[in-house]
């Protein structure tokens, strides 16, 4: 079951990294509602899931202006191998996600990922530079994601430019 959702994930690590123009020309906040329709177990799973990333982020700021790569090493390495789509869910559950979750979901999912383990990488060769780049491309990446899918946990995000033609 692992490995049928792994070999999901790989299929889906393929499409292009075009998230920051696609962002704004999505249906924002209608996505939302399809993270709503998840089961209890499994909304419960994902906000547990969010939790520990948003601890796992402000504890590398710490570890970063003292220079502790090893640590940010760490954080990082778990946050890559953190995420929903890799815990042990049931053969219900995983076939719900896949079926309640549109494929962007999973895309961003992995974008998001994909930036962990190049932090972890960054992080293992002490490169501060780096290590800063790829932190900020992964808040930018918490945005992209909660801008389509949590508008409902987050309306803050909602444009307000909502209609026109912004970009
Ligand atoms: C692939 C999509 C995605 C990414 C990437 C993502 N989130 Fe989320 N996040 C969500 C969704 C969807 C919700 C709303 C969950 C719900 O309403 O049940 C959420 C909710 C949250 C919550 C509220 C959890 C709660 O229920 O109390 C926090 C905190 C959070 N995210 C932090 C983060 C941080 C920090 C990052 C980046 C380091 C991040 N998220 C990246 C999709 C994402």
């Amino acid at each position: 079951m692992k490995l049928f959702i792994r070999i999901i994930l790989l299929v889906s690590i393929l499409p292009a990294l075009s998230y920051g123009e696609e962002k704004l020309k999505h249906k924002e906040h209608e996505s939302a509602s399809e993270v709503e329709a998840l089961s209890d177990d499994l909304r419960n799973l994902l906000s547990q899931e969010m939790q520990a990333l948003q601890n796992g982020m402000m504890s590398i700021i710490p570890a970063y202006v003292s220079g502790n790569w090893k640590e940010i090493e760490t954080i990082a390495g778990k946050i890559k191998n953190s995420y929903i789509l890799k815990q042990s869910l049931t053969e219900s559950q995983a076939k719900e996600l896949h079926s309640v979750l549109p494929h962007e979901f999973i895309e961003k999912d992995q974008r998001f990922h994909y930036l962990a383990g190049m932090l972890e990488h960054a992080a293992k060769n002490r490169k501060p530079e780096l290590i800063n780049f790829y932190f900020s491309e992964m808040n930018e990446s918490c945005v992209s994601c909660h801008v389509v899918f949590a508008t409902h946990k987050f309306p803050a995000l909602i444009p307000k430019t909502e209609g026109k033609h912004t970009h």
